[in-house]
């Protein structure tokens, strides 16, 4: 008669063991008991805020490289993208010319704005800068990010 019931794997046991004696000593974290119950499951899960379908945490790091870099950006709206006399802080949740949503910042990054509302001189298209359309939804998204929180 073999009985499984109420056997312990040793290496639970022992990790069960380490975990509630070892204070100090680095525990193997990685045989955790699953009754642990771990207190911080979200981060992992949602790492810069919800971003839109199809924007990847990648485009965004692309993204602000282009912003501060090839796409001259940081010219006019500032190397943080707060913004200066020339064009507006795009990292508040204040826009003048779009809705916010991504889709939005996509267009008025392609388009540029010709007639600004609050600034004395147009954006070009692609902040005159030579992006593909692969940059432009990069550098997109991270003004998105930047703007909802990233
Ligand atoms: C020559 C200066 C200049 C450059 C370069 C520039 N912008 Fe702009 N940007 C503006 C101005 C001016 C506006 C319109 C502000 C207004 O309507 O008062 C604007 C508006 C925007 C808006 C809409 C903001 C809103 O509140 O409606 C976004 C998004 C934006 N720019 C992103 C970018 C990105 C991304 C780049 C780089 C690819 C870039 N801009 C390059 C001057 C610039």
């Amino acid at each position: 008669m073999s009985r499984k019931v109420g056997r312990f794997s040793p290496v639970l046991t022992l990790a069960l063991i380490t975990y509630a004696c070892g204070g100090g000593e680095p525990a193997p974290q990685g045989e955790m008991a699953p009754s642990a119950a771990p207190p911080t499951q979200t981060s992992a899960a949602a790492p810069m805020g919800a971003l839109p379908e199809g924007v990847t945490a990648e485009m965004v790091t692309q993204g602000q490289q282009i912003f501060t870099g090839a796409g001259l950006c940081y010219t006019c709206h500032g190397p943080d993208g707060t913004g200066t006399p020339l064009a507006p802080n795009l990292t508040d949740v204040t826009w003048i010319n779009v809705d916010g949503s991504y889709e939005a910042i996509v267009g008025v990054v392609t388009s540029g704005v010709a007639q600004p509302e609050e600034h004395p001189a147009p954006m070009p298209p692609l902040g005159g800068a030579q992006l593909t359309p692969d940059q432009v939804r990069a550098v997109a998204a991270y003004v998105y990010s930047r703007a909802h929180g990233g």
